[in-house]
């Protein structure tokens, strides 16, 4: 078939052959196939989907495009875990010291910021002199020494997915259950991974806006994992609101120190904890979910997973003072406050419109170019099924902008909260597990 071929039998929604998307692949690396076909077929695959055996073929040729990883060599076992993404979602930065603590091997490569949701690269660089970018080797080194590794996806790993992923942002093709699983997956089985936890997030502040899309998504994403020989499972989990407390590259950093101090207990710590026992569960070091939450909880009171963060950060070339002295991290010149416009209970939030709101403060970026403010961000002071006082802060922002900025923001978070007469319970963070 020819691409043009290819191309007409998605939009007509028949099936293709496992040759026929392998031939496509390798004629777009090879550059005979050029971006505009395959922006037209990733948009016929976004309309009419891919059954199972198209996406086996898919996510294989994207895995095959680059490097797997052979860490067999490691003693204990290698787990990772990954979110489809949100708005306050830190919680790689204190799992995966901690996971590594408990004794599994983590080599975790993350994106950064995307749309409106913050990335682990981005809020990682906000660690005067941390580098996410590492060779292979230097990775494997780590890995054994220390137990963690937190990169970027190297240019070896995955790359068609790369390019893809470039393509689907400016031609509306990201909220894709099939695309979305084959990027994911295909980053995540080229770590050679024994087991992968998934955190799939559905809400206002996730791409998957109901819990039923999530659910699929998962079961897509777990069915690959499985075919692949990796032990994997999907956590549902809530993103209907900003995740914790914070919203913004270093401020998450510091609430992630915070709760490896077990300073800070709150809806982060609680996903820390589910998912670190999920994946010392899935990588054979604790016997039951209990025995692996009570494992991460340990690891959090007698410090080990702090002493583990501060040896990650040094040996990536971060300043590791930054355990002890959050302080050292950037801050902004500027605080103001965005105060609730009446009394009530907060009903709902929209958390894509909150995460939009950092982004204009500098937390993100609009366009690719675009330098990231490491300090910039807010204090989220009120969360869902909070009462309120007229008055009373909802938001801080810290900012390095000039004030004459700050309206549009104001209204935009003001816009994101709705405030009202009567009670309203809190979303439950835990809406199920696909295995
Ligand atoms: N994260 C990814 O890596 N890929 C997607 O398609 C969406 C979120």
């Amino acid at each position: 078939m020819t691409p043009y071929e290819i191309i007409a039998a998605k939009r007509d929604g028949k099936e293709l052959s496992a040759q026929a998307i392998a031939n496509f692949f390798d004629g777009y690396l090879a550059g005979r196939i050029a971006d505009y076909q395959m922006s037209a077929l990733l948009m016929a695959v976004c309309i009419r989907g891919l059954n199972a055996a198209e996406l086996n073929a898919w996510t294989s040729r994207m895995l095959a495009s680059g490097e797997v990883l052979d860490l067999n060599f490691l003693d204990r076992p290698r787990v990772d875990k990954h979110s489809t993404g949100g708005v306050g979602d830190k919680v790689s930065i204190p799992l995966a010291p901690l996971a590594a603590a408990c004794g599994l091997a983590v080599p975790m490569m993350s994106g950064r910021g995307l749309g409106h949701s913050g990335g682990t690269l981005d809020k990682l660089e906000s660690i005067p002199g941390f580098s996410t970018q590492m060779t292979i080797p230097r990775m494997k080194k780590q890995l054994e020494r220390l137990g963690v590794v937190m990169i970027g996806q190297s240019k070896t790993i995955a790359p068609a997915d790369k390019r893809l992923y470039a393509l689907r942002d400016v031609t509306g093709t990201v909220e894709s259950i099939p695309l979305i699983s084959a990027s994911i997956m295909s980053k995540k089985l080229a770590e050679g991974l024994n087991a992968l936890v998934l955190d799939v997030k559905y809400g206002s502040g996730a791409f998957m806006k109901t819990l039923a899309d999530a659910r699929r998504l998962a079961r897509t994403m777990v069915e690959i994992g499985k075919g692949a020989g990796v032990k994997t499972a999907a956590l549902l989990t809530a993103m209907e609101q900003p995740l914790g407390a914070w919203v913004g590259n270093a401020l998450e950093v510091k609430e992630s120190i915070g709760i490896l101090r077990g300073e800070v207990e709150n809806a982060v710590t609680e996903l820390v904890i589910e998912q670190g026992a999920h994946m010392l569960v899935l990588g054979g070091v604790a016997r039951k979910l209990e025995d692996g939450r009570a494992s991460i909880r340990n690891a959090i009171h007698n410090g080990a997973g702090l002493e583990m963060f501060r040896r990650l950060v040094e040996a990536q070339g971060g300043d590791s003072r930054v355990a002890d002295q959050p302080e050292l991290l950037p801050a902004a010149k500027r605080q103001a406050a965005v105060l609730a416009p009446r009394a009530g209970v907060v009903q709902a939030m929209d958390a894509t419109s909150i995460g939009w709101a950092a982004v204009d403060m500098g937390a993100g970026r609009k366009r690719q170019e675009d330098h990231i403010d490491p300090a910039a961000g807010l204090e989220v002071h009120a969360h869902i099924g909070g009462r309120v006082k007229k008055g009373q802060p909802l938001f801080t922002m810290h900012v390095n902008h000039a004030p004459g900025r700050d309206d549009a923001i104001v209204q935009r978070l003001l816009s994101a909260v709705r405030i009202g007469p009567e009670d309203a319970a809190p979303p439950e963070l835990f809406a199920g597990i696909v295995r």
